[in-house]
């Protein structure tokens, strides 16, 4: 009988260990509870057996040698990052942006006569939450002559890639309304979805590393999604990202983060909205 040929997941020393944890926070923010080790071991096996390397010390040298935008780096990052996400993933916080948020938005704003609101989804992974932001604007908008200008932004770019492609398997748009579904997505011949065009051209995805937030180019913004991410990061990374982000918003705009993502903190400038199970936070002005 032929034994199957298994390698065993790599041992970190401590020493080891905290020099990634080290690296990977520094260049991304990620941290790893005990009980997420795991993925950071998983991550490292997969690429060292890649290159071809049987030494962590090895392959941490080929990483950090590089810099943030080196391949190698990249392809690990992939391997560490939790891409998990859905169509309008977090269904009461996109309830209080339909019928609360952006009908505000649209009374309150007449900028020389441009009636465009800007969103952001940021750390959108594969594109779900940028279009869900589109598709929650089209919605409320209706006939009103009102245009969106979405941004989907996320660190890893087959994640950016995926999302530009707006192609999803049925299971991955099986939450999504039915309703959404006849206006936004087109069935391809092989079983897959498409977004429809005028949706992808409402969308642009585009790399942002969360911890550059304070120096990322884009408009003043109305609207922020920013769920389900900084939940990885350390407490004092969360906090200045999150007042970061709020700083791109416009007065009165909206900063969404997940529910537990920074319950009871106050954030300079911003106003939060006190909403059931919702964490939304309105910039002051
Ligand atoms: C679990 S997904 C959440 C996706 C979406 N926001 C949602 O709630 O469904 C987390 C995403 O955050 C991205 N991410 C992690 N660290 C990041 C960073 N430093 N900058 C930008 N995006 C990051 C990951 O690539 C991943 O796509």
């Amino acid at each position: 009988m032929l034994a199957a040929k298994t390698t065993s997941l790599p041992e970190l020393t401590a020493a080891e260990q905290a020099l990634w944890l080290e690296l990977i926070r520094q260049r991304c923010g990620l941290t790893f509870s005990d009980g997420r080790l795991r993925v950071l071991r998983l991550a490292l096996h997969g690429r060292m057996m890649s290159r071809g390397l049987a030494s962590c010390t090895d392959y941490y040298h080929a990483v950090s040698r590089g810099g943030n935008g080196d391949a190698e780096w990249l392809l690990l990052l992939d391997a560490l990052l939790n891409k998990e996400t859905s169509f309008f993933r977090h269904g009461p916080s996109f309830a209080v942006l339909r019928e609360t948020i952006l009908p505000e938005l649209m009374r309150l704003r007449y900028p020389q006569g441009e009636r465009c609101l800007h969103l952001w989804s940021a750390g959108c992974s594969t594109g779900q939450e940028a279009y869900s932001l589109a598709m929650a604007f089209a919605e409320t908008a209706g006939a009103r002559a009102w245009k969106a200008r979405v941004t989907g932004s996320d660190l890893s770019l087959s994640n950016l890639e995926r999302g530009r492609r707006g192609r999803y398997k049925p299971y991955e748009v099986r939450e999504l309304p039915a309703v959404c579904g006849e206006r936004y997505l087109r069935a391809l011949g092989d079983g897959t979805v498409e977004v429809a065009a005028a949706l992808r051209a409402a969308v642009e995805f585009r790399p942002c590393n969360l911890l550059d937030a304070a120096t990322y180019e884009l408009p003043p913004q109305d609207v922020i999604f920013c769920q389900n991410v900084l939940i990885y990061f350390a407490a004092d990374d969360r906090r200045r990202i999150a007042h970061q982000l709020g700083a791109c918003l416009r007065p009165s705009g909206c900063l969404f983060l997940g529910p537990a993502e920074l319950v009871g903190t106050r954030l300079p400038g911003l106003e939060p909205l006190a909403r059931n199970d919702v964490l939304v936070y309105r910039r002051n002005g």
